[in-house]
């Protein structure tokens, strides 16, 4: 590495601590909860587009299906994204996350807390991250919820078709759920 280079991979270094106020001594739980987020949403794009969308709709090697394992077919991305979280819950990080939605498909995907819901809401109203802090047990958590928008027609008639569906007419742009995010904060 010349001089040029070790220079320039400093200042790239010391911005992306900075954004995190390493220097401070601290990492704010919203910094934290964005961060998750960012790896989350990277992943599931990639999966969408790298694996789903080249071999199902470019390559049509293999079709991603809901019932995936007895029709040794891929995964749905909302699937892979629940594994992932239920992985990390079993792991016990020291957070949790997983995509909820007020209209779902999966009984189980459905808002459980009172501030889940107005996140949820919040979401899909203004097309705006939320964040809130809620008592659970006992324990006081930070909750982010990042909206999760129909970008593509697949997503749209996918779920208006579903049989478990409790809405019908989602449009492209519409917000159809969201990534919540929760970590403790004692
Ligand atoms: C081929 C069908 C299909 C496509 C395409 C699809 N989904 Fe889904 N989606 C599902 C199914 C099935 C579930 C429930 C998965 C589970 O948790 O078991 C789900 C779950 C979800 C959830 C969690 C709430 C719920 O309904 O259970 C959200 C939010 C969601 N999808 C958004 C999207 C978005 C945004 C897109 C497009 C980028 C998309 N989906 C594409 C079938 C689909």
């Amino acid at each position: 590495m010349n001089k040029r280079q070790l220079i320039r991979s400093i200042c790239a270094t010391s911005i992306a601590l900075s954004s995190f106020n390493v220097f401070a001594g601290e990492i704010t739980a919203q910094k934290m909860a964005d961060a998750i987020f960012a790896v989350i949403e990277a992943d599931r794009a990639t999966y969408t587009q790298k694996v789903v969308q080249r071999l199902q709709n470019e390559e049509e090697v293999i079709t991603a299906e809901e019932r995936w394992k007895e029709e040794s077919a891929l995964p749905l991305p909302a699937q892979m994204l629940r594994m992932g979280a239920e992985r990390v819950s079993e792991s016990n990080a020291g957070f949790s996350y997983a995509l909820l939605s007020l209209w779902p498909i999966n009984k189980q995907n459905k808002p459980k807390t009172a501030l889940e819901t107005k996140g949820l809401k919040m979401a899909a109203e203004k097309l705006q991250n939320f964040y809130g802090e809620e008592t659970l047990g006992g324990k006081t958590y930070f909750t982010a919820v990042y909206p999760d928008i129909a970008v593509s027609e697949a997503c749209v008639t996918c779920h208006n078709d579903h049989i478990d569906t409790p809405k019908t007419d989602f449009k492209i742009g519409d917000v159809m759920g969201g990534v919540v995010i929760r970590i403790p904060l004692n």
